[in-house]
């Protein structure tokens, strides 16, 4: 076992958390994800990138139960199959997904919204449970300090800046103590700093959890993934570390060549 430890590092030390295989998704007539694989390792922080309308948000979407596969199957690695369930049902195995729209409540202070998202975690019969929700309290403190809300507590999330409400939600979710945490251009609108903290965050994040981000800003890839897998036209293109993926001329062909269309459309999509 040791041996083969040494030989194949990726596919034995590390355990797998999420495997999507033959993913194909059509839209009435249009298939826009045909045959895509995804493996997701712990601890993974894996960048999904490639040009606009490659079918990244839509892989997000057959993941988290959004969207419907034609075929293929999502596992779990206790088996579970998610494309047969509902969303809150993936929900409830450890899958969280960020939208790019935030979902807080702006009316509510920020550790009102905190509160709220872990109530909804908790089952009634923990609910119950004393030491439960002496658990709950410490992880929203702890949670609160991680996303850098620690002095906004009592803040209305309407009046965060927008890179705080992009933590805020992301420390809702964190609070559901997902095992799998899907995240759609976390850093789109932000300042240079901003983005800076998200990328440290989501660091944090992956050295307890796997964090699958779909990206168009190259330079935060390049800056904090540990992992890239680049699609086009539905289908993998190329997967490997940053430096392995740049030094493939099929990437630079499909994403360079686009590139000016998607920073046309990064802020509609
Ligand atoms: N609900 C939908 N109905 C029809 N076409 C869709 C729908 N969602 C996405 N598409 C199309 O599928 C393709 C992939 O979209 P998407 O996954 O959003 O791409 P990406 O996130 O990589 O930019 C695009 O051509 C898009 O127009
Ligand atoms: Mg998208």
């Amino acid at each position: 076992m040791f041996q083969s430890v040494r030989k194949n590092p990726k596919s034995t030390e590390v355990p797998v958390v999420l495997t999507a295989e033959g993913i194909t998704v059509a839209f009435g007539g249009f298939v826009a994800v045909k045959g895509m694989n995804l493996k997701l390792y712990e601890h993974d922080l894996h960048f999904l990138i490639g040009p606009n309308g490659a079918g990244k948000t839509t892989m997000l979407d057959v993941i988290c139960g959004k969207t419907k596969p034609v075929s293929g199957a999502v596992k779990l690695a206790d088996g579970t199959e998610l494309t047969r369930l509902k969303e809150h049902q993936i929900v409830r195995k450890g899958v969280g997904r960020k939208f790019q729209a935030p979902s807080i409540f702006g009316g509510l202070t920020v550790q009102e919204n905190l509160t709220l998202a872990a109530e909804t975690r908790r089952s009634p019969l923990q609910a119950l449970g004393i030491q439960r929700y002496g658990k709950i309290s410490s992880a929203m403190e702890r949670i609160t300090r991680q996303i850098g809300l620690q002095d906004r507590v009592h803040t209305r999330a309407g009046a965060l800046s927008h890179g705080e409400k992009q933590w805020l939600e992301i420390g809702m979710l964190l609070l559901q103590e997902p095992r799998v945490l899907l995240l759609d251009e976390p850093a789109a609108g932000m300042t240079d700093e901003e983005t800076h903290k998200t990328g440290r965050l989501l660091q944090e994040i992956a050295r307890e959890r796997s964090v699958v981000v779909v990206e168009h800003d190259m330079e935060f890839v390049r800056e904090y993934a540990a992992k890239v897998t680049v699609m086009h036209e539905g289908k993998l293109l190329k997967e490997g570390t940053m430096a392995e993926v740049q030094e493939d001329p099929r990437v630079a062909e499909v994403y360079l060549g686009k590139r000016r269309d998607d920073h046309a459309v990064a802020e509609t999509n």
